[in-house]
């Protein structure tokens, strides 16, 4: 069996210096392609529940839809890491659920790692990623903007804006310091001032990667939908490398005026009683 890029690959590749990428997936189709494109991790995002769910958030996605994702993806992946994603309130209740949340990621999912999301000073997630480390759990922090917490912060803010000596720019290199403690093996960083981003990236000695984040991080993340252009929006910290929107109704809609005009099926696509033999494909 292929080997998929572990944690030590990826500490090999940031102390050479390479920037690291990660993008998400959802399922097996993009996760193949992702792959194939040569990415460093694939993240099986909470991101599912809005961007592949049709939820305005990512609250309520569930430990089965996610696992569901997470084994799409596994099953597809060949080279990059596999990162299964949190959700909201699989962790954080209690330490046994937490355990169990995460370790059902890697027993039943297939996933290399997992990726927590911690509030400023979340201590509470932090002696629980502690012990994930401690029991072999691969773990990636995500601090900055923690959609989790949406309502919480009150929207998609810019977290330590104007406030480059804030308590607020403190309390995030804190938490990134408390996080590498526990043991993470990267952090995200999700829309922070580049000021911000480049403080934590020099307060750590483990690879930060960024998203609205700027360019003084160790890697970029982005959403797939995003940067495919498939149903998502144009955001800021996203750039849009395609547009799947319009490649996909341009197609549905050949496809419905062949059909309308008796151009599909041809006879290229029609099948011959055969006498015997395998079906044709
Ligand atoms: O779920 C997700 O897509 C994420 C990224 C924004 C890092 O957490």
């Amino acid at each position: 069996m292929q080997e998929r890029t572990s944690v030590s690959d990826i500490w090999t590749r940031y102390e050479d210096g390479e920037t690291l990428t990660m993008l998400t997936a959802y399922d097996a189709p993009i996760a193949a392609q992702v792959d194939a494109g040569g990415v460093d991790m694939i993240l099986v995002g909470d991101s599912a529940a809005d961007n592949h769910l049709g939820h305005d958030d990512t609250l309520p996605l569930t430990m089965e839809e996610a696992l569901s994702n997470t084994a799409a993806v596994d099953r597809a992946v060949d080279d990059a890491m596999v990162v299964g994603d949190m959700p909201f309130l699989s962790y954080g209740a209690s330490m046994e659920e937490s355990v169990e949340n995460a370790g059902r990621f890697m027993k039943e999912a297939g996933a290399d790692a997992v990726k927590l999301e911690t509030a400023p000073h979340g201590e509470t997630t932090i002696e629980i990623i502690d012990r994930l480390t401690e029991l072999g759990i691969p773990t990636m922090g995500h601090i900055g903007f923690t959609p989790q917490r949406m309502h919480q912060i009150g929207g998609p803010y810019i977290q330590g804006r104007g406030q480059t000596t804030s308590a607020a720019a403190d309390e995030l290199v804190e938490t990134a310091e408390r996080l590498e403690e526990a043991g993470v093996f990267t952090i995200v960083l999700e829309t922070v001032t580049e000021e911000v981003g480049r403080r934590v990236t020099e307060a750590v000695d483990v690879p930060t990667i960024g998203i609205g984040a700027g360019r003084y991080v160790d890697g970029q993340v982005l959403v797939i939908t995003d940067m495919l252009g498939l149903g998502g929006e144009a955001f800021k910290l996203s750039k849009q490398y395609a547009d799947l929107d319009s490649e996909i109704e341009s197609a549905v809609e050949s496809y419905v005026d062949e059909v309308k005009g008796g151009e599909f099926p041809a006879e290229e696509n029609t099948y011959d009683p055969l006498p015997e033999g395998p079906d044709e494909d």
